[in-house]
């Protein structure tokens, strides 16, 4: 493959592939069962990427393994509808067509492990978007790395990453112990991602091995606690004894010898997490977005329940972010109609952070997420608060918080 034999478009992959290992290290490659590429929304990749991904096409690559896209940069049919500017959405267009000649599966979403690429038990992968990343090693017990933009095109293209890092069995082992010392019952939705955000800042990129997380935490909640992690450290592996698939119990994946480190988690550090999630507390709220990761239809379902038969309020937007699958769910369901006759908007295969948001101009930002509360002040140019779904929907029917 490296010598040019399957064609220039898999030499150049193999060439960036075997750079990488060479630098990490590895001894040899592993073949992938699917990757998943954030070379997908313009706002990040820019033109470079356009022109990445144009090269590929035609040099007629074709991705040989399952490949999922990651969410775009702008809501790929009502762009016009959301203001986004001509010559930004030709170019995002142009990534889209590359991407169709490459064979990608237009997800456009974070959340790929719930639209088609569900991988296995010890399944290596070469993925890319840190909190699939997180989730796809630790909930689903597959093996892959946090791949860069380029590198994501490369392994699927070539069906191989270099063996190193996460897909070796030395390195899943955990790390730090981190005891959750709330009671179980009490821990709602919007505690997951402040337990992320907090396990993230005090592990960096150590393995997190968790204790006090409920055995009947939702596949969302770990969604949303993972992607948080993932931000505020670059955690892209946790396990939880009796949860998540490699973590029999707590001795299978922690012994006292590899455990560097106890931290505790109590009210107190929840409480202070949430607080230094928030760039402000209170006041007029101009924006809410929530959907980040993407929302499921659960998470969507529960949106729509809190905003049938309310009105936000005027000069006030609420933007929840999804994929064109949970969308059309919601449309048979009736939740379409009713999160929009609301004033709040669903937006697929985009999100608040690789979308052009602070073209408008919004000040302040409510969300739910621990990943978009991280990013807001740089990404969207705005102040931001975090809270429940519920706080969200009761502050954007008054437009502020007292
Ligand atoms: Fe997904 Fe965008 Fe958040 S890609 S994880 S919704 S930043």
């Amino acid at each position: 493959m490296l010598a040019g034999g399957c064609g220039e478009s898999v030499r150049l992959a193999m060439e960036i592939l075997t750079e990488v290992g060479d630098i990490y290290g590895a001894e040899e490659m592993a073949k992938i069962a699917s990757a998943h590429t954030v070379m997908t929304p313009y706002r990040d990749i820019m033109d470079a990427g356009v022109e990445i991904c144009e090269r590929f096409a035609e040099l007629g690559a074709k991705y040989s393994v399952p490949t999922t896209l990651d969410p775009a940069g702008m809501d790929l049919q009502r762009w016009r509808e959301f203001k986004i500017p001509e010559d930004y959405a030709e170019r995002q267009m142009r990534i889209v067509r590359a991407q169709e000649k490459l064979g990608g599966i237009p997800v456009w979403t974070c959340t790929p492990y719930l639209h088609g690429n569900a991988p296995l038990l010890g399944q290596h992968l070469g993925w890319s978007e840190s909190s699939a990343v997180v989730f796809a090693n630790s909930v689903m017990g597959a093996r892959t790395n946090r791949l860069t933009a380029v590198v994501d095109m490369a392994a699927a293209i070539a069906g191989r990453v270099p063996k190193f890092g996460l897909h070796l069995d030395e390195n899943r082992i955990g790390e730090i112990l981190v005891k959750i010392e709330v009671k179980p019952k009490t821990l709602t939705d919007i505690d997951y991602p402040a337990i992320g955000y907090f396990i993230g800042k005090q592990v960096a990129d150590k393995i997190p091995v968790l204790t006090g997380i409920p055995y009947d935490v939702s596949t969302d909640k770990l969604k949303n606690m993972g992607a948080a992690a993932a931000t505020s450290g670059s955690v892209a592996l946790y396990h939880i004894p009796g949860v998540t698939p490699e973590a029999e119990k707590l001795g299978s994946v922690l012994q006292k010898e590899n455990c560097k480190e106890t931290v505790e988690l109590g009210l107190r550090e929840l409480r202070e997490t949430k607080e230094e999630m928030c760039t402000t507390r209170a006041g007029k709220v101009d924006f809410f977005a929530v959907g980040c990761p993407h929302y499921s239809i659960v998470e969507l379902a529960k949106a729509a329940a809190l905003l049938k038969g309310k009105k936000i309020r005027r000069g006030t937007e609420f933007w929840i972010y999804t994929t064109k699958h949970v969308e059309m769910l919601a449309k048979r369901m009736g939740y379409f109609d009713i999160i929009e006759s609301s004033g709040a908007h669903i937006l697929t295969e985009t999100c608040m952070l690789v979308s052009p948001t602070d073209i408008y101009g919004f000040e302040t930002m409510m969300t739910n997420s621990g990943k978009c509360a991280h990013y807001a002040p740089a990404l969207c140019k705005t102040e931001v608060i975090y809270g429940s779904i519920e706080e969200c929907v009761e502050a954007a029917i008054k437009g502020f918080i007292p």
